[in-house]
């Protein structure tokens, strides 16, 4: 009798979990579900050339497919880790949308053009020929830089204004592997730091401190962003080191960013209500289209 009555109770908790959470705790989960489309997409069709649509088409929600994202001139080993990427992002959607209703997959500009934009922000100036992240391994991994590490700041700063356990349960167990991707990609990097990108001769290790530059311009919210070298006088008490192949504070804590500061770097707009960069049509979300309709009033 106690058995069955604990099944019951069991069946009902697991059954209520979707609509028990709290309404800002759904708001702060769906979120995340921007970023994880748009590295679910460009590692998967960098890697395999194909994304969502073949792969896990009952993920998208029937959302458009990205614009311009395509099979990327990989070597293997980069071919496989982006791949395996590929698919934990899928298991990220996957999760996130069997905890709460989510959103369809909003619309992706994953143009190589796309990326140029974003590093010529970064440098102040035009580069030439166009910055293409899917022509070589070099620079497929300094797009993955512009990524995963956005997807952590958020995870990091969604935390603590979760008010159900099982959410800190789920943002901590993507935020975990989001963690694990930037340094994979930060040491594949680390060991070409000093390499110059071709054809532009500007170190791998200079190409990371200009966009994480622009990410805390963009972002307005402090200097939450640290490239792979940092200069003498920004040394932190981790030793007298200028290597810095993850990033973190004083006492080596990650940085959390809002979902403001986040919109503001994804649009590369600087602003979280005006849409553009990955996101012509802006994130989706309860969040994110609150910002958007603000815009409009
Ligand atoms: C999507 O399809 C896969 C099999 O292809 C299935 O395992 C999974 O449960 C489906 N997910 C949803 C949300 O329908
Ligand atoms: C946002 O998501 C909802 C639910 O999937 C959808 O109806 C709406 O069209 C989406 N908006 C955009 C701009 O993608
Ligand atoms: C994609 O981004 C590029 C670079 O910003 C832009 O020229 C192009 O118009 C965008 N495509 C769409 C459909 O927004």
């Amino acid at each position: 009798m106690m058995a069955v009555l604990f099944l019951v109770f069991v069946l009902v908790v697991v059954a209520n979990a979707k609509s028990k959470l709290p309404k800002s705790d759904t708001n702060l989960l769906e979120f995340p579900l921007n970023l994880e489309y748009l590295e679910a997409e460009f590692f998967l069709y960098g890697s395999l050339g194909r994304g969502l649509d073949h792969i896990q088409p009952n993920l998208t929600g029937g959302g458009p497919p990205p614009i311009g994202a395509r099979r990327a001139n990989l070597t293997p080993l980069i071919r496989n880790i982006v791949a395996q990427f590929g698919y934990q992002e899928i298991g990220h959607i996957r999760e996130i949308k069997s905890r709460i209703k989510g959103f369809k997959r909003p619309l992706l500009n994953l143009s190589a053009h796309s990326f140029a934009t974003v590093m010529n922000q970064a440098f102040g100036r035009p580069l030439y020929p166009l910055f293409d992240p899917y022509i070589n391994d070099i620079n497929y991994l300094l797009s993955s830089y512009i990524i995963p590490y956005v997807g952590l700041t958020g995870y990091v700063g969604a935390t603590p204004k979760l008010k159900n356990p099982l959410s800190r349960k789920l943002v901590a167990g993507l935020l975990a592997v989001e963690s694990g991707q930037d340094a994979v990609f930060r040491s594949l990097l680390y060991e070409r730091a000093m390499v110059r990108v071709i054809p532009y001769g500007i170190t791998v290790a200079e190409f990371t401190d200009r966009i994480s530059a622009l990410r805390n311009k963009l972002g307005r919210g402090g200097i939450k962003d640290e490239g792979l070298v940092v200069t003498t006088n920004n040394i932190k008490n981790i030793g007298k080191m200028t290597g810095n192949i993850l990033v973190g504070n004083r006492n080596s804590l990650a940085y959390g960013r809002t979902p403001k500061e986040i919109l503001r770097i994804v649009y590369g707009s600087g602003k979280e209500q005006v849409p553009g960069g990955f996101y012509p049509r802006g994130a989706n979300g309860t969040i994110a289209r609150k910002y958007l309709k603000s815009k409009k009033d």
